[in-house]
């Protein structure tokens, strides 16, 4: 597989997720205004993925502003994080990345500004390695709920793509198969980015493990036919109680799970915790150009002038899903009590 990311230089480059999988491009990022707009335009997407990115955004800006008085440093960084932090509204990660870059920074503020640099490019790079290794425990303890020639079904991409490596749901695909479980995947198209499409089938393709796309229309019938096992997806953001965002058409899925009593898990880092809201409606959910909907590949297939609606992700209960895969194991129902005791093992930096 090729890297999500990697900084190389001084420069963050990122696989160009807008162009996979017809062409295999790069985007550099050389400063953080770079970086926000691989964010916001979804050169580079995925919850962990835009964590990692805004971390060395925030390392970045810091090394643009080295020669300034201490004073203006502290101040251009802090200004360039507030930047970063909007790139977009509803992965926690993506803040608690930038969070945690600020905490180092505050923590060694007496030393100089060369030092502060070493120690912010260390941060990101943690943030990226720690991010592959929590997936693979995620994978680990994922395989434990999947069955022996189980057929899986996912939504959007929570894959190598959209962290810096392995995944998160895929991370849990990717376990059995390896584990030779003899799994087979559906793969929703997930419009209107068709990230479904696009990168989840990607993903498994070039790994060899059986997948079949479908459109997202084609999953009630799965599920009603007794066809799919088990359905396994990503999060943008986990409430406290255990509701969810992740990509638009979650909450319909999960739905169809609970009425044909299919097991549904999000498979999420701790990091996708907001342990500062209690429950899903507090989750701002982005809404995203009427240009996604109206076009396809720039190719346009609605008329001109036609209100549009495009919200990115949405909000399952917690009620509809049976277990949250994280890196430190899987959380049951009741959720409160099983995230809250998460709480200490959330990096702060
Ligand atoms: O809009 P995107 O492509 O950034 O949305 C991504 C998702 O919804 C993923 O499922 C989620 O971020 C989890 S990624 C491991």
């Amino acid at each position: 597989m090729y890297d999500t990311l990697k900084f190389e230089g001084d420069t963050l480059i990122l696989i160009d997720q807008r162009k996979l999988p017809q062409k295999v491009e790069f985007f550099k990022c050389r400063d953080y205004r770079d970086v926000e707009f691989a964010i916001a335009d979804m050169v580079v997407r995925g919850a962990p993925a835009i964590g990692a990115a805004g971390a060395y955004g925030v390392y970045l800006a810091a090394s643009e502003f080295k020669n300034n008085s201490e004073e203006v440093f502290f101040k251009k960084v802090k200004e360039a994080n507030k930047v970063l932090v909007k790139a977009r509204p509803t992965a926690v990660n993506l803040f608690w990345a930038i969070n945690r870059m600020e905490q180092a920074m505050k923590r060694n503020r007496n030393k100089p500004v060369s030092e502060i640099l070493e120690i912010l490019r260390e941060e990101a790079d943690n943030i990226a390695r720690e991010d592959v290794e929590t997936n693979q425990a995620i994978g680990k303890f994922g395989n434990e709920v999947i069955p022996q020639g189980a057929t899986i079904l996912t939504h959007c991409n929570a894959g190598a793509l959209a962290t810096v490596g392995y995944g998160t749901a895929l991370g849990v695909i990717r376990a059995a198969h390896e584990s030779g479980k003899n799994i087979k995947v559906y793969a929703d198209e997930t419009r209107p980015r068709l990230q479904g499409a696009r990168l989840t089938a990607f993903e498994l393709v070039e790994e060899g493990i059986p997948v079949t796309l479908i459109a997202d229309s084609v999953a009630a019938t799965l599920i009603r036919d007794g066809v799919i096992d088990v359905i396994v997806v990503g999060a943008d953001r986990i409430a406290s109680n255990g509701d969810t965002a992740n990509k638009i058409g979650t909450f319909m899925l999960s739905e169809l799970a609970v009425r044909f009593g299919v097991p549904l898990y999000i498979a999420a880092p701790v990091s996708t915790i907001d342990f500062d809201i209690n429950d899903g409606s507090e989750i701002v959910i982005e809404e995203r150009s009427p240009e996604e909907v109206t076009h396809i590949q720039g190719i346009q297939i609605a008329p001109d002038g036609v209100e549009v609606y495009n919200p990115a992700f949405d909000v399952t209960p917690a009620e509809n899903i049976t277990g949250i895969i994280t890196e430190k194991g899987i959380i049951e129902p009741p959720y409160k009590e099983g995230i809250a005791s998460l709480k200490s093992s959330q990096k702060k930096g």
